[in-house]
């Protein structure tokens, strides 16, 4: 994870860089700092969030790098806050660089010294060793050592006015205009006028004056700019406290975009690879994960063809049974998880087809994948997914519409029509919740429970109230509950049931009274009115009617106001919740 950035040009380079460190927060948070080039470097760090270093932006310099960290190896202190800086070189780094001890050894039997504990400072030390003159042949050098992933961006006191670049798995982007500039995504230096470059793995690059791009072999290429909206891509709070809240605000209006998809050339591509598909394989992770989960039984349900769905990381590690025919759907908000990625690159290699279900279009995922289908939530800043999985699902419930009227199963697509308004209706009653808040504030742990497509609801709520209430949180199948965990249900235990199925209303039910009788306070999110009256419940909060099978759509609503408020009244920051970052690009 971590963010980088560099800026060379004629204004001051501090406050430039602090104002694009802070757009790259949700890429981390444990510590911040910059440095700026000169006969020697200016450089400051500090633990915590960019508004620790606001005494940096008093530091003058027209070139200089920045860095914020989602700390991997050695702690989150001001000791192991990037740039690290060994002699003539100063270096902000984004991956893991894998073989980092035997290089450390290495540097140490020379006699060189480390300052920080962390993977990245060897590459400082690297450059140092092999730098006769030349940046990019050093640097060419350096990357030639290291096994990992790797966005570095390098300052050089012999080249004061330049930065250095090196990319290989981790995302990084060059804008030239008003300045030149480096980023790890595209809205920490988005600006009308300015033109943006994704930098390829095994590129390198170097920004002076303008920005000169150089392939694998050190031989300058030149590149074709990225089309992009500098507008659309800063969102603002607009009046709201946190990002997250206005996210869960926005799902009805993100709901509405999903004919946008449908409209797509790919689209009549993706229809024809998936109803040629023996089976389905979906890959992500964490929410993305469950919106996989949620598309299985939507899948099964409608088109009865087989759909499995792993972890990512679990599959690029595992050995899947995956062959030339076969669909895998590789979902990710970002697109740059690395664990989504990597999975996506096996299936292709054992030869099947890949359908990147993203919200950023430009990202690593989209780029590798045979298929790219947006789900168009708009840029989502909370660490915490709200409306990116309410779209990723109208995605996926859409193709599973899609394949179900192929095999001769239609007007499952119309229905959908229905659930921006449903959504809009569900974050209102979903207010509902803030009542229960109390009963959570100190609990020693929590359930949800439900069965079916409401166990993934279950699953999605868990990890949003243990996410950002720190919690501790479980999701389980309504009907496993007796198996064992049910020994963890004691006096005040809150479990949160969600009950959309009528099919299966009283087989959940059945959990709620044993729950209950074991002196759990029960909570309902339900589509069933009849249910909501329960003797049992403590509150209930009653959703639309919408069926079973999409119902997740709307159910987790009322469960992510639920972990927003629980996360507030705690004291909790919901959009940067602690040890977490948006983008997990390091396995
Ligand atoms: C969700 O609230 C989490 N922040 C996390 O589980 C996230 O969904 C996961 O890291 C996958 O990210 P992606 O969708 O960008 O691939």
């Amino acid at each position: 994870m971590c963010g980088i950035v560099g800026y060379v040009g004629k204004r001051q380079a501090a406050p430039l860089l602090l104002g694009a460190l802070k757009k790259l927060e949700y890429r981390g948070y444990d510590s911040a700092g910059i440095a700026l080039s000169g006969k020697t470097f200016a450089v400051k760090k500090c633990t915590g969030a960019v508004k620790n270093l606001r005494d940096a932006a008093f530091l003058e310099g027209t070139c200089g790098i920045g860095h914020t960290r989602w700390a991997t190896h050695g702690a989150p202190s001001e000791r192991n806050a990037h740039p690290h800086v060994c002699g003539r070189f100063a270096v902000v780094h984004n991956g893991i660089i894998e073989n980092y001890k035997a290089l450390r050894a290495e540097c140490e039997a020379r006699g060189e010294r480390f300052a920080s504990d962390t993977d990245s400072e060897v590459v400082a030390h690297l450059l140092e060793f092999y730098f006769r003159g030349d940046l990019i042949g050093a640097l060419r050098q350096a990357c030639a050592r290291l096994m990992g992933s790797y966005a570095l961006a390098v300052l050089c006191t012999e080249f004061p006015q330049t930065i250095a670049l090196a990319r290989s798995k981790s995302p990084l982007v060059v804008g030239v205009g008003g300045g030149v500039w480096c980023a790890s995504d595209v809205p920490a230096i988005a600006a009308k006028n300015r033109t943006v470059y994704v930098l390829a793995d095994g590129e390198f690059a170097l920004l002076g004056e303008q920005a000169t791009f150089f392939g694998r072999e050190g031989n300058v290429i030149s590149k074709q700019p990225l089309e992009y909206d500098a507008a659309g891509s800063i969102p603002a709070r607009r009046g709201y406290r946190h990002f997250m809240r206005k996210e869960i605000d926005e799902i009805p209006a993100v709901l509405e975009n999903r004919p946008h998809a449908v409209g797509l050339p790919t689209y009549a591509e993706v229809r024809r690879a998936l109803a040629a598909a023996p089976h389905i394989s979906v890959v992500a992770c964490g929410t993305a994960y469950h919106a996989g989960l949620a598309a299985k039984y939507a899948f099964e349900a409608l088109s009865r063809v087989r759909c499995e769905v792993t972890v990512a990381s679990e599959y690029r590690y595992g050995d899947p049974i995956v062959e030339a025919g076969d669909l895998v759907i590789a979902v990710s908000q970002s697109g740059e998880t690395a664990d989504t990625i990597a999975a996506a690159q096996l299936a292709k290699e054992r030869g099947a087809a890949v359908l990147a279900v993203v919200n950023v279009p430009g990202s690593t995922l989209a780029g590798i994948a045979d298929f790219v289908l947006p789900v168009s939530a708009g840029r989502e800043i909370a660490v915490a997914a709200t409306k990116s999985f309410n779209a990723q699902l109208m995605l996926l419930y859409t193709l599973a519409a899609t394949l179900a009227e192929a095999k001769g199963r239609r007007g499952y697509g119309d229905l959908l029509k229905d659930f921006p308004a449903l959504a809009r209706k569900t974050v209102s009653v979903g207010e509902g919740v803030r009542a229960w808040v109390a009963y959570f504030m100190s609990a020693a742990s929590v359930y949800f429970i439900g069965r079916g497509a409401d166990y993934v609801a279950a699953l999605e709520g868990s990890l949003k109230l243990k996410e950002i209430t720190y919690l501790p949180s479980e999701g389980y199948p309504a009907g496993e509950l007796k198996h064992g965990t049910l020994a963890l249900v004691e006096e005040g235990t809150p479990v949160v049931a969600v009950l959309t199925s009528e099919k299966l209303a009283e087989k959940t039910m059945n959990a709620v009274h044993e729950v209950y009788a074991r002196g759990a306070r029960v909570f309902l999110i339900t589509s069933l009115e009849a249910y909501a009256d329960a003797a049992e419940l403590t509150g209930a909060v009653v959703i639309p009617p919408c069926g079973d099978v999409f119902s997740p759509m709307l159910s987790v609503i009322p469960l992510q106001l639920l972990a927003y408020y629980v996360a507030l009244a705690r004291g909790n920051d919901p959009d940067k919740p602690r040890n977490l970052a948006k983008s997990v690009t390091v396995e």
